[in-house]
């Protein structure tokens, strides 16, 4: 069925506290869509796979220290590293499915004392999601699934403080989906949220840039 000539991808954002699900998430809504013909891709920030990467990674996995506004820096700049080839997958016609963008950038920056608008500051210019879904879960509840592992990250009072920056962030276009709902139900959610979005951004609504 003709998407027509140009139509582009969609940027959509899964957003949430560490162990609210996103990753199980987000892949099983990209096996759906790639099943219902739609070119999609999942991505994952930060992207551990190039050097900057690297450095993000053995900063939380505690064998590097960094100063917080440095590693805040790193994050960003792993996404600008990844803008082009962003920009180019979407435009031609490819929706991605991104694990995490600039806001988690902010909300766990933000948890350390930093100020929200300094750290809002390096993300201008990227390219705007066109939707943003928050998996919703109260630090309890998410500490209760056991996994919060050795990451520098993973602790419970760190987390409440994300999760009220998270809130502070939110708009009225985030879509909110309970994380305490069956996998099932919330895949379901998300499904209809995605085509819906996918749908909106091929009958030719413009790219933007962050923040909005
Ligand atoms: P991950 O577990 O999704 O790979 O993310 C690793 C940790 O990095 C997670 O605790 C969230 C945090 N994070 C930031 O602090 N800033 C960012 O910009 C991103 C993308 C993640």
């Amino acid at each position: 069925s003709g998407h027509g000539e140009g139509s582009r991808g969609s940027l959509i954002v899964l957003e949430g506290l560490d162990r609210s699900g996103k990753t199980s998430q987000s892949s099983r809504l990209v096996s759906f869509l790639e099943g219902r013909g739609v070119p999609v891709e999942t991505w994952h920030f930060p992207d551990r796979r190039t050097s900057i990467g690297g450095m993000i990674s053995s900063y939380l996995a505690n064998n590097a220290q960094l100063d917080d506004r440095a590693i805040h820096l790193l994050f960003s700049a792993n996404r600008w590293e990844k803008r082009s080839l962003m920009e180019a997958k979407l435009k031609s016609g490819t929706s991605l499915i991104v694990d995490r963008y600039s806001y988690s950038g902010v909300a766990f920056s933000a948890a350390k004392g930093l100020a929200i608008e300094w750290c809002k500051a390096p993300e201008e210019g990227l390219i705007a999601p066109d939707m943003v879904v928050y998996l919703d879960i109260l630090p309890e509840r998410a500490a209760e699934r056991g996994g919060y592992g050795n990451e520098r990250y993973e602790q419970l009072e760190f987390q409440r403080k994300v999760s009220d920056n998270y809130h502070d962030l939110s708009d009225s276009t985030w879509k909110i989906i309970d994380a305490c709902l069956p996998e099932e139900d919330i895949q379901t959610q998300l499904r209809s949220l995605a085509l819906e979005c996918i749908t909106g951004c091929r009958s030719g609504k413009p790219l933007s840039t962050l923040w909005l």
